[in-house]
Parts: C-alpha cells; structure tokens; sequence
C-alpha cells in the first residue's frame, strides 16, 4: 500500500528529471547559439504549421531577412543563404547526404535514385538511368515531345474559342504528364485527348498535398490502416492505386518486348529491362518510373505556367520574345531555340523567381560536423540551403523580385553559383535536360501562335490565384492560370 501512495511523487521525480535533461540538451546543443527566433531551439511546431500551409520558403525567407544568412529554424535544423555553403554542400560526392526525410517521402520499403539516403545505391541507380535520360539521348524522343507540345497548343487554342481564354496550367500539367507518362511506360496517359483529369491525376495531385502528412507522421501513415481517421486512409489508399497503376504499365510494356524483342517503342528505361546486361528488374523500374512521374509533371508544368504568366504581364517583354520567336522557320528544332538568347533569359529568369522547388533541400551534416558562417554544425544536423532565399539576394540578384530577363545577358560567377533551381552535385536533377526542351518548346510555340496572349480576368482570375503554395513542390494556389489573346 506504501508503496503505491509514493508512485505520484516518484512519477514527479522522474518527469522532472526528464525536463532537466531536456532543457540541458536544448541549451547546451551547439545550434543554440545560432541566430533564430527562440521558439526554434525548443520546437518544430512552428516550422511544422508553415510546412502544413505550404509557406515554408516564405517563413525562412522572413527569418533570413531578420537574422542573417544562417538561421535555425528548428532545434535540429539549420537553413543558409551563402554561395560558398552551397557550393559545399550541393558539390560532387559531397559528404553532405540527403537527410532521412526523403525516405519519408515514399511508402515504407519503396527506394528509388531520388529518395535514397545511401550513396552506394544512389551512383549504382544514377549510373544506369543516367545515359537514356543524357542531353544527347533526349534527341531520339524529340519528335514524340514535340508532338505532344503542339497538340498542347492546339488544344489551348480550342479552348480560347469557346472559353474566351485557356488554362495554361491545365493544359501544361497534361502535356508534362503525357510526356513523362510515354517516356516511361511506353504509353501516354491520353490526358491531352481526354481534356480533363484522371483517377491516376487526381491521385498524383493528391500526393503533393499529402506530403505534409506523409513527412511529419511516417510511423502514423504506417499505421494508419488500423486508425478509423479519413486521412491516413486516403493516403494510403492514394499510394496504393498509384503503385498498381505503375505495376500494370511496367507489365505492359515488359510483355511488349518479350514478345516483339527486335523492335520495341524505346522508352527512358528500355535498354534496363534487360537484367543480363546489369538492368533492373520490373520492380526497381516501376519505382523509379513512380519517381520520374512524380518529378517530372508538376515541375515542368509550374515553370511553364509562371513564365507564361510573368511573360504575359510585361507586354515589353512578351514583344521581345514573340519578335524572336517568330523569326525561326518551320520546322522548329530544339537546336534552333538552344541558341535563342531572349528565350534563354526568359527561362533562366523564371526559374530564378519562380523555381518549382523552392523550399531547402535537406541534407544531414557529416560525421564530425560543419561550420559555416563561423558557427558550429554538429553531426546529424538537418541543413538546407533554400532557392527561394538564394535567389533573391539582392546583393546578387539586385532589385530581385522583379521578373527581369535581362539580367541573365552576362550573368556574373555568383549569380551562377547561387542558382540551383535544379539542386546540384551528384544528386542534381536527373531530368533537367528534359525539362529544359519542354520548357524551350513550350515556350517558343506558344508565342508562336499566341503573339498577343495576355493575362485574363475572366471568371474572376487574380493574381491571388497565382501566389506560389508550397509543399514538397511548389503550384499556384488557385489551381489555374486563365490567359486569353485579345
Ligand atoms: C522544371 C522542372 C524541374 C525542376 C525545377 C526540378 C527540380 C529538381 C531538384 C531541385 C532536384 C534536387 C532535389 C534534391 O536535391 O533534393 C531534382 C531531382 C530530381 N529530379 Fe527534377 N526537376 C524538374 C524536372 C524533372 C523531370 C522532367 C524529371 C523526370 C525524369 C525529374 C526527375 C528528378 C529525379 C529522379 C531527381 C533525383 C535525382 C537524384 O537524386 O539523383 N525532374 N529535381
């Protein structure tokens, strides 16, 4: 009975201690001394309510603003504004690994080039998708993209028609998704045909907005079949309809060259099916396909929508480049509009202002630690270097949030340093080169055919609609970018 009546004060002893040790580890912790709002040293909530309404960037942004190029912006993660910490961090075999987080990003087990944490894995992965995914391997598949951009166009057009303005993040999306779709199953998903979203869009659409959960709750999403809440369960049926999907394509498309070996529709991951040449096999494939979907569609997408948007408000700017655009012959090859300087600027400046992945790109700090700035990182750190900050330094980028092509005509060494709208080093974005045709393409056929397109106001369109939200990537907030031609 004694013994029982101390079990109060012995659980008082024991929480005590606990918080003890706690306030210990918090203020005694290295990043205690880095600049950042106080709340930071003790919790993530704050952190985590910006990640939920897709203000991350923003947030940092502000703190960066306040407190300097380094800032703590949780007790265990660091974010950097600083050409030299991203040349560190985001270089070549940087010891600088992807932090656990991406791993959070998949369904438990599911590891392709983008997720994985392990550097053995990642080289092995990358060294095999490498080539068909190469600048010069693209060239097999232009006519295919350049199909699919026109067919965009058109459709654009018929939908000014009868609308009195398009959707250009509509018709964007689709064409993104169409392409990658081909390029990795061997078929398209017909989303341009068909005009309107799928089961298998809306659940891509789905997973970018579930990210946040997916990312601070992995055990509980795990878990989440035996918990009677709505969420969990979309999610994890949402995963489960888009890994079937993938299987069954990847099925298809192994069937078609079992039976018709000779003469298979080539396709980013053809040559890897054939596993005694060191391929991969139908499982790793249809994980990485999952991946280069996932990547691939919303990324592009959003960048042709913003520049389509800051084009279209600056009619100076939109001029210059439909002058320059509509002096190239038919047919328009890729090579032509490598070589178009306006066009470049234009894209260059978009994915300065306007990067589809705007947030930090966490990577752990080494064994033993990093210092930068003059403050010390310790090892297991989460550090990030955000784009949305980097590129609107002013004192590299000045006046920064003005869309201004020009200032990519002789772009000084830091402006280049500085720029990692597709990250860098070894784990750099795989399908950039890819990205960058659809974005040349994109870009010159439509104001090609669109030479007077302006932003439209119908259907009460504001530029509210177009404020960035971002979660694992970042989409205009309304969903739609109306543009009309009169
Ligand atoms: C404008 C369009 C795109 C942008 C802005 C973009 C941006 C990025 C960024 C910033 C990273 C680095 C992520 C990190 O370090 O955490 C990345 C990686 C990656 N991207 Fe892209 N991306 C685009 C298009 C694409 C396309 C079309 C594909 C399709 C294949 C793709 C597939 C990937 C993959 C697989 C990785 C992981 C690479 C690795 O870790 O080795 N991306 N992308």
């Amino acid at each position: 009975m004694e013994s029982v009546s101390h079990l109060p004060a012995i659980l008082c002893c024991f929480l005590g201690v606990l918080g003890l040790h706690f306030i210990y580890k918090r203020l005694s912790s290295p990043l205690a001394r880095l600049p950042g709002p106080a709340i930071s040293n003790w919790t993530d909530l704050v952190y985590i309510r910006y990640w939920f309404a897709g203000k991350v960037p923003y947030y940092v942004h502000d703190l960066h603003e306040k407190y300097g190029p380094i800032v703590r912006t949780g007790p265990n993660r660091v974010d950097i504004c600083d050409v030299d910490a991203v040349k560190e961090i985001h270089k070549t075999n940087s010891r600088f690994l992807k932090s656990p987080w991406y791993r959070t990003l998949l369904p438990n087990g599911m590891e392709n080039v983008f997720s994985t944490t392990d550097p053995h894995f990642h080289s092995n992965r990358r060294r095999l998708l490498a080539s068909p995914i190469s600048d010069t391997s693209l060239h097999q598949h232009e006519d295919l993209i350049t199909g699919r951009v026109k067919m965009t166009i058109s459709r654009m057009a018929e939908e000014i028609q009868h609308r009195g303005a398009t959707d250009v993040f509509k018709w964007w999306l689709f064409m993104a998704t169409d392409i990658i779709g081909e390029l990795s199953f061997g078929e398209s998903f017909r989303m341009l045909e068909a005009g309107k979203k799928t089961q298998y869009t809306l659940d891509l659409e789905r997973i970018a907005s579930l990210q946040p959960i997916r990312t601070t709750f992995p055990n509980l999403v795990y878990f989440g079949k035996y918990l009677p809440l709505p969420v969990f369960k979309r999610t994890i049926e949402t995963g489960k309809r888009m890994i079937s999907y993938t299987s069954q394509s990847i099925d298809r498309y192994n069937k078609m060259i079992t039976e018709n070996p000779s003469n298979p529709k080539k396709t980013l991951f053809t040559k890897l099916f054939d596993t005694e040449k060191g391929g991969l096999t139908p499982e790793e494939i249809k994980n990485e396909a999952q991946g280069y979907i996932v990547a691939g569609s919303d990324t592009t997408a959003v960048t042709l929508t913003y520049l389509t948007y800051a084009v279209c408000g600056n009619k100076q700017i939109r001029d210059k480049l439909v002058a320059e655009v509509a002096a190239l012959s038919e047919p328009i090859h890729d090579n032509d509009l490598r070589n178009l300087p306006y066009l470049n600027m234009v894209i260059s400046e978009t994915l300065r202002l306007h990067t589809a992945v705007p947030f930090g790109l966490p990577r752990a700090v080494p064994p033993g630690g990093a210092s930068f700035k003059g403050y010390f990182l310790p090892s297991g750190a989460t550090v990030s270097t955000q784009s949305y900050s980097l590129h609107r330094d002013p004192t590299v980028f000045p006046d920064p949030d003005t869309f201004n092509p020009e200032r990519w005509e002789n772009p000084t060494k830091e402006m280049k340093d500085v720029s990692i709208p597709f990250g860098g080093g070894s784990r750099i974005c795989i399908g950039m080169h890819l990205a960058r045709m659809e974005l040349r393409l994109g870009s010159a056929l439509f104001f090609r055919e669109f030479p007077n397109a302006q932003r439209s106001n119908k259907e009460e369109m504001t530029e509210k609609d177009m404020e960035m939200q971002s979660f694992l990537l970042m989409a205009p907030k309304g969903h739609r970018c109306l543009i009309a031609t009169n």
